[in-house]
């Protein structure tokens, strides 16, 4: 017999039906519980709310488990490349050799973006922030795809192999774009001959003068970074592309609007505090204890620590932590003071008891955002690095939301807490 919960109230027991996931989760199916009693569930930050169920990805933050598709991140870590991986977070099992061929040959050729585009990157001015840049781009998209942006969404769906391949591929040269304008260098061209991180590093920093050569060190990394960040179900930013998507919008809509909520800092924009606080805690004479004690009163945030879902480490963190001395020694980095304030602080968070009962351990953000300070990659950029690995996660998703005839628009109720009826005379 299936299982049930039974509320009692108001002498009234209501039998709510229990669904159970795939992994063994346990859900209390609420969607009766307003038409049948009047009362809504008040859960401010969703942290106790299933607001989808989803093939995508499986997370056992008690545990430290992660799984794309059912497979262990540490698994794909070994040696899978970003393309591969992406393909099988979009559709759902790893390519065959065929597949996978055809899914590169389908990312390089979408990967230059049209002259009318350049020219809107090129417009921004100097200074803006890379994210601002790549949200905006990545909505106009739309505008010149309009055949897949039609905000219907059986129509966008016929053209979806199409519309994935272009947001993935044009993202890095959106992303790239946006790092050279915003500092007056100019825009290189995709080249057809590289792969989709060697590619990137070329975008980024090839110079009229002289060709980036990526080492295989360096391209690695940034296939490890991009990898582990593919995709990770339902957080703030992934949430926000089904809402959006739930309305009926496009594919580059809803990953426009999923940039957006990336930038924040509690968010993706954390890779980036975690450098700035690095800095000021250098800055200012403090070897990482003046801060922690600070984090402890209140008084400041220790960027890169703690998570919603991870009360354990968080696997992506022990999977870069496994290759960042690795990385660091083929870059020739043995001396390092943020090094040596990140290794201190770690340290420190890990043996204290205000951290440890919080269950607030380093998470991905933490060594991310060292490593692509030790590749040269602008602080400014780390975020949207971030975002050009969660691409593949955020087109499952919309299709996810897009593919299902049962979805509905996503519409949260609230418990009004503001004024009773009064007269304005
Ligand atoms: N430093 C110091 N104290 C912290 C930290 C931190 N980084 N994170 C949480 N706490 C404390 C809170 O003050 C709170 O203490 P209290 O119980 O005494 O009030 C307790 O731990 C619980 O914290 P919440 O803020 O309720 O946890 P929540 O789940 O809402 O927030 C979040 C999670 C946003 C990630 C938080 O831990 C944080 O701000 N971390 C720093 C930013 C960061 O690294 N974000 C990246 C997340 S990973 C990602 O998005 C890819």
């Amino acid at each position: 017999m299936a299982k049930t919960a039974t509320l009692k109230i108001d002498d009234q027991e209501l039998e709510l039906p229990v669904i159970i996931g795939s992994e063994g989760e346990k859900a209390v199916d609420v969607r009766k519980l307003r038409s049948t009693t009047g009362y809504i569930t008040y859960d401010e930050g969703y942290g106790n709310t299933g607001s989808c169920q989803s093939e995508i990805t499986y997370i056992d933050g008690e545990a430290g488990i992660l799984r794309y598709r059912g497979y262990p991140i540490e698994q794909l870590a070994e040696g899978f490349s970003f393309e591969d991986v992406s393909y099988l977070v979009i559709y759902g099992e790893l390519p065959t050799p065929e597949q996978s061929a055809e899914f590169s040959a389908r990312l390089r050729n979408e990967a230059p973006i049209r002259e009318g585009m350049v020219r809107f990157v090129q417009g921004f001015p100097r200074g803006a922030h890379p994210m601002a840049v790549l949200s905006s781009s990545l909505n106009a998209l739309g505008a010149y795809h309009s055949q897949m942006a039609s905000n219907n969404h059986e129509r966008d769906l016929k053209h979806f192999d199409e519309a994935a391949a272009i947001a993935m591929a044009k993202v890095r040269t959106i992303a790239a774009h946006s790092y050279r304008v915003v500092r007056g260098k100019p825009l290189n061209y995709p080249r057809p001959d590289l792969d989709y991180s060697e590619n990137f590093l070329h975008l980024m920093f090839s110079e009229p003068y002289e060709e980036y050569k990526a080492t295989p060190e360096v391209a690695s990394a940034i296939n490890l970074f991009l990898l582990l960040h593919a995709e990770h179900e339902q957080n703030c930013s992934t949430s926000t592309v089904r809402m959006v998507a739930s309305a009926g919008a496009n594919l580059f809509a809803s990953t426009s609007a999923g940039v957006s909520a990336l930038w924040g800092p509690l968010h993706g924009g954390a890779n980036q505090a975690v450098l700035e606080m690095l800095n000021t805690i250098h800055a200012n004479g403090d070897d990482g204890s003046r801060f922690i004690e600070a984090a402890k009163d209140g008084k400041a945030r220790l960027m890169g620590f703690g998570h919603r879902v991870y009360k354990n480490y968080d696997p992506r963190a022990k999977i870069i932590k496994g290759s960042f001395d690795k990385a660091l020694e083929s870059l020739g980095i043995t001396d390092d003071p943020l090094l040596d304030i990140a290794r201190r602080l770690e340290a420190a968070a890990l043996s204290d008891d205000y951290f440890i009962s919080r269950k607030l351990y380093p998470n991905v953000d933490f060594y991310s955002g060292l490593i692509m300070n030790a590749l040269k990659i602008p602080v400014d950029m780390f975020t949207v690095m971030f975002a050009i690995g969660r691409m593949p996660g955020w087109i499952a998703q919309w299709h996810e939301v897009a593919s299902n005839p049962k979805s509905r628009i996503n519409r949260p109720r609230q418990v009004y807490m503001g004024p009773v009826p009064r007269d304005v005379m």
